[in-house]
């Protein structure tokens, strides 16, 4: 299945084939840092077996293809294409054999002789429009005693709500599908946990982190969220507002900035691991 089924999922793998050429490229640490924490919590080994889900641009693939090392295994999965054509050609041009990058659907999780180590999911599930259904995939997929590890976001700096207070005066009411959904499972660690052990996994447990997002000024966090996700926000208002939404958010970030002249976000991020029975 390369086609998205579903309109949330064509929605977002819209959202991230457009942005997949800057994606983690502005000089912003955020992904790789994060990546490499899910993939510590994977307990890899070298000649492991290991599937990322919604691999983007190789944040966790490339962290987790060293520690299974050459004679290991690492299957990327992505929706969008653009971010699997320019992953694909990095993990060549970074000779990395073990490595494969293909095109599909988290929902549909492919399946490895024996089953995987390890699956990963940095800021996908999230994404999907029936999260217990995907899990309980991934479970399936999972050889016993294999190892489930996701991140999702806890709660964000509130300071940067003025951003949204900002921009969403600009959003049609109609123009976005919305996915309340999918957000109730995610709402609390204690509902991603329950959200894993209804897909029947056990020893949930989760570890809560900070990571603090540094921008050097406020064009560098514009570029920021053009390049992620958080491009949504841009997509939603009308190409004829873009520019005014944009100076607005411009005049409410600049609020924000530091006395030593910088920006910081702080993000509360939830890593969790489950472990397929
Ligand atoms: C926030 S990015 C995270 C990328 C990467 N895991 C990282 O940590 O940098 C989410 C990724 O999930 C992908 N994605 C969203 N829905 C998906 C789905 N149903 N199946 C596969 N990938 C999906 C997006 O295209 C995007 O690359």
């Amino acid at each position: 299945m390369t086609e998205p089924d579903h309109p949330q999922k064509a929605h977002f793998s819209g959202i991230f084939h457009r942005a997949s050429e800057t994606y983690d490229a502005v000089g912003v640490d955020f992904f790789a840092p994060l990546a490499a924490q899910v993939v510590a919590r994977a307990d890899l080994s070298a000649g492991d077996s290991v599937l990322d889900l919604g691999c983007g641009r190789g944040a966790a693939l490339f962290a987790a293809a060293d520690a299974v090392g050459p004679s290991g295994h690492a299957l990327g999965v992505d929706l969008a294409p653009g971010m699997v054509e320019r992953t694909a050609l990095d993990a060549e041009r970074r000779g990395l054999t073990q490595v494969r990058v293909q095109l599909g659907d988290a929902d549909q999780p492919p399946a490895h002789a024996g089953g995987w180590d390890a699956v990963l999911a940095a800021f996908v599930l999230f994404f999907l429009p029936d999260p217990v259904a995907t899990a309980t995939r991934v479970r399936e997929v999972l050889r016993p005693g294999g190892r489930f590890v996701l991140s999702t976001f806890d709660v964000s700096d509130v300071r940067w709500k003025v951003v949204e207070a900002a921009v969403s005066p600009f959003w049609p009411p109609t123009n976005e599908p919305s996915h309340p959904a999918t957000k109730s499972h995610f709402s609390s660690t204690a509902a991603v946990e329950e959200l894993l052990a209804e897909a029947g996994f056990v020893d949930v447990d989760t570890v809560l982190v900070e990571h603090v997002s540094v921008y050097r000024d406020v064009q560098q966090w514009l570029d920021w969220t053009w390049s992620a996700g958080a491009r949504v926000i841009w997509e939603r208002v009308p190409e004829a507002d873009l520019e005014a939404a944009q100076a607005a958010a411009y005049d409410v970030v600049a609020g924000l900035v530091e006395p030593d002249g910088m920006l910081r976000e702080r993000f509360a991020v939830r890593l969790h691991r489950a472990v397929g029975p």
